[in-house]
């Protein structure tokens, strides 16, 4: 039996959470934490804090968890570089699973977008296009972010100038080393994602949609199960899925 706490536990996550928690037999929930409880006082009795709370919480939360030789899986998106350094020093001496998203679909989209850019090549256009509800506060999605972060590794691009978020006025042709991205915010989207591949006379699109957080939340409890007792370091669900290749 798995012991978790959940921090960020009254956020739209944290109630998924919950509730796909209660109802997975290799996982125990010892306690929600969310602002006002007390996170140290409570992890001395997990095996695993999984955060899903903001990005600013993570490296704390991180530091806690490398004091205490406790396993993390963080689901937070948005973490700024001084965030990820944080983040990156406390799994010098514990095992986290990191992951911008815990579905298995959208783990088997990273997969098919990896292969689809290795095939198609770069006479194909690239653009990424996400939607989300009208609450989300990070933009693009962590689940886009790592999209096209498979790409630019693919096509050797560097993303800081490679990235086109949105485009107005007169942008003049559209090059080839550049990647398109577009954030849309409406409603109570839970999460869609397109990745264009657009050449002269064809194009191919790969979309997810998710209906329910109750594919993130149990991705990220199976994440927990698999983590504790491995070694030290940073790990993705394409580890915790074998979808390494
Ligand atoms: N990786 C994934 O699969 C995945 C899926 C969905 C959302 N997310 C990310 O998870 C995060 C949470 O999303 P959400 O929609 O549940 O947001 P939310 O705003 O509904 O919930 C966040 C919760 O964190 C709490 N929180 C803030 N500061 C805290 C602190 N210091 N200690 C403990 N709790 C604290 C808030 O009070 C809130 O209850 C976001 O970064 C989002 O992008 C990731």
């Amino acid at each position: 039996m798995t012991k978790v706490i959940i921090n960020g536990s009254k956020g739209r996550m944290g109630a998924a959470l919950l509730a796909c928690g209660a109802l997975m037999p290799e996982v125990q929930v010892m306690a929600g934490i969310d602002v006002g409880d007390e996170l140290p006082a409570a992890v001395s009795s997990c095996d695993v804090v999984i955060d899903f709370s903001f990005h600013s919480v993570t490296p704390k939360v991180a530091r806690l968890c490398a004091e205490r030789g406790k396993a993390l899986v963080i689901g937070t998106t948005g973490h700024s570089d001084a965030d990820k350094a944080v983040i990156r020093d406390a799994a010098k001496s514990i095992p986290m699973v990191w992951a911008t998203n815990f579905s298995t679909g959208v783990n088997t989209l990273f997969w098919l977008t990896r292969k689809a850019a290795q095939i198609l090549g770069p006479s194909f256009d690239l653009e990424v296009v996400e939607m989300h509800h009208r609450l989300k506060k990070d933009a693009p999605s962590g689940t886009a972010t790592t999209l096209l972060e498979i790409l630019g590794a693919v096509r050797k691009l560097e993303l800081e100038s490679a990235l086109r978020h949105g485009r107005k006025g007169i942008t003049g042709e559209r090059t080839s080393h550049e990647i398109g991205v577009h954030a849309l915010r409406g409603g109570d989207v839970v999460g869609d994602h397109t990745v264009i591949f657009a050449t002269n006379g064809e194009r191919i699109e790969l979309t997810h949609k998710a209906s329910s957080r109750d594919t993130f939340a149990n991705g990220a409890l199976r994440a927990a199960v698999w983590l504790v007792g491995r070694p030290p370091g940073i790990y993705d669900m394409q580890n915790v899925l074998g979808l390494e290749d």
